[in-house]
């Protein structure tokens, strides 16, 4: 059965690290919607436009415009083959419209990762994160120090969303508006929190005993449901 993953957690928790080898690894399309919206701004679309000062400000992206972006994505054929979920949903109107995009194509039950970091962790990662302008790959925070990103060469540096203040704004959304989705999907039978504070070997680690459990109890709830 094809996967359905979402990758869940604050600003800082390893979505992108986890998710782009989560997604390698079992053949998933993945979706982040931050790098959607970072790849309209650079190539200066309507979207991008509109969205540019609203991620500086740290504040999230208007509901109607998200669900509208994730709704073409999933549509897509290649999506059918399982997806990873990276930044979307993150309010409860979102969670509520992926829900009904998913029973409207049928499939298995969604899979949620809830990665789960200390608040002065995610404060560090995020302050010291270098990111390549190029292709957007975050340079490896355990690897020597340099300016060149490993994969294409391009220049390394900080996220414009990354200095402090914003930081900050960004994790005080996280907890008023995406926190509470932890309530939302806390009780389906396919929800694990993932210890995200560990080197990224480990958390790889726990993740796949997880998510393998989760899409098992997933298969068996699909099969209830049919019968
Ligand atoms: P988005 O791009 O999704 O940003 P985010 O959720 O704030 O998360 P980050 O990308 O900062 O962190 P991450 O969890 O991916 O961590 P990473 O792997 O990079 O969204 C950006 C903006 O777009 C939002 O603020 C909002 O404005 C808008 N937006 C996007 N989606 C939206 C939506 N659905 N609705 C409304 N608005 C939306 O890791 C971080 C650092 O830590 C890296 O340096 C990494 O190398 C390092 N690291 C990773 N794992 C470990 C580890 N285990 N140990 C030590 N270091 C580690
Ligand atoms: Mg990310």
């Amino acid at each position: 059965m094809a996967l359905r993953v979402i990758m869940m957690g604050p600003p800082g928790a390893g979505k992108g690290t986890q998710g782009a080898r989560l997604a390698r690894e079992r053949g998933l399309v993945r979706i982040s919607t931050g790098e959607i919206l970072r790849d309209a701004i650079r190539e200066e679309s309507a979207t991008g436009e509109r969205v540019k000062a609203v991620i500086g400000r740290g504040e999230l992206v208007d509901d109607d415009t998200m669900i509208g972006i994730v709704r073409e994505r999933l549509a897509a054929p290649d999506a059918k083959q399982g997806f990873l979920l990276d930044g979307f949903p993150r309010t409860v109107p979102q969670a509520e419209a992926l829900d009904r995009m998913m029973a409207e194509d049928g499939g298995g039950p969604l899979l949620v990762l809830d990665v789960r970091v200390p608040f002065q962790e995610l404060v560090r990662r995020l302050g010291t994160r270098r990111v390549c302008e190029m292709c957007g790959t975050n340079a490896d925070p355990f690897g020597p120090l340099t300016t060149v990103c490993g994969h294409c060469g391009g220049r390394l540096s900080q996220r414009t969303d990354d200095n402090r203040d914003v930081v900050s704004e960004r994790l005080k959304v996280y907890e008023q508006q995406t926190f509470p989705l932890v309530e939302y999907y806390k009780s389906r039978p396919t929800f694990r929190v993932v210890n995200g504070n560990q080197p990224p070997e480990q958390v790889a680690f726990e993740m796949n005993t997880l998510l393998e459990d989760a899409a098992v109890v997933g298969a068996q709830v699909g099969r209830a449901r049919l019968s």
